[in-house]
């Protein structure tokens, strides 16, 4: 969003954020936490803006636990949960819902009939016809799809410097080709060249890191959805591409839908795409061509940048971890050797997977709202300023928190004293943190968990095997001398170089 529509938003709501100052409460003033820097910003700054993502909120992880409290803008109250048992008890309940500007970007940017978008028996209906599509053994079927995109990538590194070059585009094309061709049987030169530009725009909105966006996401909440879907259309850049994107998902979701349907209707054999599951399946009648090109937005923007960034940090890590690198190989090789490909069965492959989820979860903090007094149980005890031991918090309506995903995946006294040191072998040599079950895939929440958990969480896992697998069998990758890749909270994590660019900038050689 640009600047002056914040300037003009951020005058506009002042009057009301002084206001509600005055009728504020709070159940969490005993909960400990670091002082605060400023009325205005609160801890926003240090938490949201940092150079390298955690710069801060590690160290208040290390100092005062996994439930602390901050101060937002205008000297909010907020509570920070990494606790395993609050985290599962917030994602899983009807207590809490998602808060401030993230409700109304979700809503925005993927539209209020998608999946993401709705809640309670809407949101079962659509998640239950989705699914058909993301099912293990549907997902299986899209193996040669990710094998097809994993080759495209090879044949474009041939043809890259080999001294230095980014590999975050051909893993971002490569995962939007997957998408399109596995759930929309529509290749992506199909799509155009204006839907793909749109989309990787879209990706880009949320990403400001101005001051005054700490402000406007604070007060985002307290102005109805209304007011930002009648936003939308004044004519600034944000929220042109939010329409353009909106119509073009809608043409080519239209296109496919009737392609779709009258090859059904003659007979014709389908594909293995999600429409031609949903299709086949006793969920036909229970979703509409309406209802699917609602979700298309959301599909293609959810899963193309978040399983990209995943892999790019990856091969970031594999960069700075060469006797590693040289191990996952040498497994890679031996399963080349076999007469089939088991992805499932590589134990260095899916640790390897398993810690780049762990540390870089693509969301790595997430905002919600009480919509209720409610208790959240604690796994572990904490001490409130005033001495007392409190194995529950009790909040009231209206309380701002904020799940902490990757602190969670960081807690030592879950995941060892070399919490924040990428090391794979972690999830090998049985050391890994098994108790509560929180999310779907390696007790991690990066896929976050309940039910709104990532629908195409197989998806990204047997895409990444994939990719990874292909590159890590044909090129070497070493660090770029001089080049310094950090990870940076903007719409999402993502790998930020030295001067500022979403790049990671490898030294990539053929074997
Ligand atoms: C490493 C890759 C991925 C990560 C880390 C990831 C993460 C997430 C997270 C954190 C959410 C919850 C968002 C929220 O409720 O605020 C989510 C939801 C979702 N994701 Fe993913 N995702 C990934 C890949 C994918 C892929 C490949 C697809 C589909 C092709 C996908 C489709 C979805 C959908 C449809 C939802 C909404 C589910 C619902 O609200 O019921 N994601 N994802």
């Amino acid at each position: 969003m640009e600047l002056p529509l914040y300037a003009i938003a951020f005058a506009a709501l002042t009057s009301v954020a002084v206001h509600l100052l005055f009728r504020q409460r709070s159940s969490i003033r005993q909960i400990v936490g670091p002082p605060s820097p400023s009325w205005l910003f609160g801890h926003t700054l240090q938490l949201r803006l940092s150079p390298q993502y955690g710069d801060h909120e590690f160290q208040w992880l290390k100092q005062f636990g996994s439930v602390y409290r901050l101060k937002t803008c205008f000297g909010q109250d907020q509570l920070m949960v990494a606790d395993p048992l609050a985290l599962q008890y917030i994602l899983n309940g009807s207590a809490f819902e998602r808060s401030g500007m993230l409700n109304v970007m979700v809503d925005l940017i993927f539209g209020e009939k998608s999946v993401v978008a709705s809640k309670g028996n809407e949101h079962r209906r659509l998640r239950a016809a989705l699914n058909v599509g993301f099912t293990a053994t549907a997902v299986r079927r899209y193996q040669p799809i990710f094998e097809k995109m994993a080759e495209t990538i090879l044949e474009q590194l041939d043809n890259s410097p080999a001294v230095s070059t980014d590999i975050f585009p051909h893993l971002t094309n490569a995962t939007l080709g997957a998408i399109s061709e596995a759930l929309f049987g529509t290749s992506i030169k199909d799509l155009g060249d204006e839907f793909v530009e749109t989309s990787f725009q879209t990706i880009e909105l949320s990403a400001s890191r101005f001051k005054i966006k700490a402000l406007v996401d604070t007060l985002g909440d307290w102005l109805p959805i209304r007011f930002w879907r009648v936003a939308t259309h004044l004519p600034t850049t944000t929220f042109r591409t939010i329409r353009r994107g909106s119509y073009l998902t809608n043409q080519i979701g239209r296109q496919i839908v009737r392609e779709r349907l009258d090859a059904a209707r003659q007979g014709l054999e389908m594909n293995d795409d999600l429409f031609s599951l949903m299709w086949n399946s006793d969920v036909a009648d229970k979703i509409s061509g309406d209802d699917i090109i609602a979700q298309m937005r959301l599909i293609f923007l959810a899963g193309q940048d978040t399983t990209a960034t995943t892999v790019a940090f990856g091969l970031l890590e594999l960069a700075r971890n060469p006797t590693f690198q040289e191990k996952l190989r040498a497994e890679i090789q031996d399963a080349l050797g076999t007469s089939a490909v088991t992805y499932d069965g590589m134990p260095l492959l899916n640790a390897f997977i398993k810690e780049t989820v762990r540390l870089y979860p693509a969301l790595p903090i997430s905002d919600r709202i009480a919509v209720q007094d409610t208790t959240i149980p604690l796994a572990d005890q904490i001490i409130t300023s005033t001495g007392e031991r409190m194995s529950h918090i009790p909040v009231l309506k209206g309380q701002h928190i904020t799940l902490c995903i990757a602190a969670y995946q960081r807690v030592e006294s879950r995941w060892g004293t070399d919490s924040h040191e990428f090391n794979p072998f972690r999830w090998l040599d049985g050391a890994e943190f098994r108790t509560e079950a929180v999310g779907p895939y390696a007790n991690l929440l990066s896929f976050f968990g309940g039910p709104h958990t990532c629908l195409g969480w197989r998806f990204a896992v047997l895409q990444m095997q994939v990719i990874i697998f292909q590159l890590v069998a044909n090129f070497s990758f070493a660090q770029v001398e001089g080049e310094l890749v950090q990870p940076r909270f903007l719409s999402n994590l993502l790998p930020i170089t030295s001067s500022g660019e979403k790049a990671v900038p490898l030294s990539i050689t053929r074997i």
